[in-house]
């Protein structure tokens, strides 16, 4: 199982590569990488196993994360509804957004950035996304609110990008024309 151990940091160099398509129909080993993504997120939200393996929680965890620069993306997350949004996908691809923006109040974190970074992250507000599970089968998913923020910070991963990229450096709480902001 992965821990904390297995996260790289920001400021090494796998975080800002473009991560490599996974040939379909998956490996068995690239099944294996994808199974332990979203084995860390959901035992990273046990209290009991986070304490014991001394897990930082996490909702989602990117291939890119664990040093391996493939587009592999793990989400477990619930929505303002109690929705579960549990997922493994290969090859994930936002394939329609919305014009809309949205934000989360207490802006973002990441499993490989240890320093905190105040200030609103511009998303999509709504995003559909294709991408294949742990199977090769092909999956679409509509997304809004958190699980839509959560998607488009792992998929960012898979493309070199890190969620403070997008905070505006001089003013990191400006007000977002027209964007939900999302409060939790
Ligand atoms: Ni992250």
């Amino acid at each position: 199982m992965l821990t904390m151990d297995d996260i790289i940091r920001d400021g090494h160099p796998t975080l800002r590569k473009i991560a490599e398509e996974v040939p379909m129909p998956p490996s068995d080993e690239d099944k294996q990488i994808l199974a332990s993504l979203l084995e860390y997120v959901v035992n990273s939200q046990n209290n009991e196993t986070a304490e014991k393996y001394g897990l930082r929680p996490g909702i989602g965890l990117a291939a890119p994360q664990i040093n391996v620069a493939k587009r592999m993306i793990a989400v477990h997350v619930t929505d303002d509804k109690d929705k579960l949004y549990s997922y493994a996908l290969f090859n994930p691809k936002i394939i329609s957004h919305s014009v809309e923006k949205a934000y989360l109040k207490a802006g973002e974190g990441c499993l490989s950035v240890d320093e905190s970074f105040p200030g609103f992250v511009p998303r999509y507000a709504r995003v559909t996304v294709k991408g294949y599970d742990i199977d090769g089968k092909e999956v679409k998913i509509r997304l809004k609110g958190l699980p839509s923020i959560c998607f488009q910070h792992e998929i960012d991963h898979l493309n070199g990008i890190m969620f403070y990229d997008h905070i505006d450096k001089a003013n990191p709480f400006r007000n977002i024309e027209g964007a939900i902001e999302i409060d939790r």
